[in-house]
């Protein structure tokens, strides 16, 4: 028993009015997801406990309606359905004063403050109620980098940056890679957002660029080249057709002159056995003297 437990049952011994008190352990509890969370709750009265009733609620943060956890009264226990088979209750409710439950999976809409309320009647007086800020902690999942924009100088260029998921939301910085080293970037980082806003984009700002998705439990990050490529691609795919159409020209040419020389020969070789022949009959009149 704590401290403060012993003080109130020696005050309550002692015969002091003591009305009902109740405490929460710890005040923030820091989860990651998927864990498991074990909120405390501790009580302190002087009636019997045939009236107990206890009541853990949920308010998500950022959302106005409150969440019922668990609910127990004259030895029912009721689990609220967004912690259905994921509740369990640590100590049998009306037998000591603890009101301590846990709860497994931990999602990160399960993040925001519990109250743990007890009342004991007729013991109306006092602090009946306490709360536990509890944090659900997700690392970023990788992020994609995007680039959006005519990629050409004087023009603006957008580079998008973002992870699907992260608790609390990662933030985004941006930086451009040299030789692997980080160099700060020329334009405006929204670091919520994960936007780089580059105006007036130059030759000087091409080159590869790497976002940094990050939380309080990790980072992830991604690159992307930002160079005229589009216009390269474009240069160099002409330039191959070019040099394509070039030597099939070339092919041609030395295919129809090869042709031609063959049929040329062909001819010349013909007329050639042509004049041997005749050759081979010397003319009658022009026997040597
Ligand atoms: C829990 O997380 C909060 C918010 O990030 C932080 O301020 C606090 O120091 C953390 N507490 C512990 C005990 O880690
Ligand atoms: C209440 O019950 C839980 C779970 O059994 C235990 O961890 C905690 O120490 C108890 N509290 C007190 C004050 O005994
Ligand atoms: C864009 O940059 C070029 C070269 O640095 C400069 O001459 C031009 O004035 C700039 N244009 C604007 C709108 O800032
Ligand atoms: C990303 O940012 C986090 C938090 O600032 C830092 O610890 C980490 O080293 C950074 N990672 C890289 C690769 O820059």
């Amino acid at each position: 028993m704590s401290l403060l437990g012993s003080v109130l049952l020696l005050l309550s011994i002692v015969g002091g009015t003591v009305s009902i008190t109740v405490q929460v352990s710890p005040k923030v509890l820091n989860v990651t997801i998927d864990q498991s969370a074990t909120l405390d709750c501790n009580f302190y009265t002087n009636e019997p406990l045939t009236n107990l009733m206890v009541q853990w609620t949920l308010y998500p943060w950022g959302s106005e309606n409150p969440v019922q956890v668990f609910f127990y009264q004259a030895g029912v226990y009721v689990v609220g359905q967004h912690f259905k088979d994921r509740l369990n209750v640590l100590s049998k409710m009306g037998t000591f004063m603890n009101a301590s439950i846990s709860i497994s999976n931990m999602k990160t809409t399960d993040a925001g403050t519990y109250t743990c309320e007890v009342r004991n009647l007729p013991d109306i007086e006092g602090t009946t109620e306490a709360s536990m800020r509890v944090h659900v902690f997700e690392k970023p999942s990788h992020p994609f980098c995007g680039e959006h924009g005519d990629v050409a100088t004087g023009h603006l260029v957008t580079l998008t940056c973002h992870s699907e998921k992260g608790s609390p939301p990662p933030v985004y910085t941006w930086t451009k890679l040299k030789q692997g080293m980080s160099q700060q970037v020329t334009g405006v980082t929204n670091m919520n957002s994960g936007v780089l806003y580059i105006q007036n984009i130059s030759q000087f700002e091409f080159g590869t660029y790497q976002c940094n998705a990050s939380n309080a439990v990790g980072f992830k990050i991604c690159t992307i080249e930002l160079s005229s490529e589009m216009n390269h691609a474009v240069i160099i795919g002409a330039v191959i057709g070019a040099l394509l159409c070039f030597a099939f020209i070339l092919l041609l040419v030395w295919f129809i002159t090869h042709h031609l020389k063959k049929q040329k020969y062909k001819a010349a070789k013909a007329s050639e056995t042509q004049a041997v022949n005749y050759k081979a009959v010397p003319p009658k009149d022009t026997v040597p003297e």
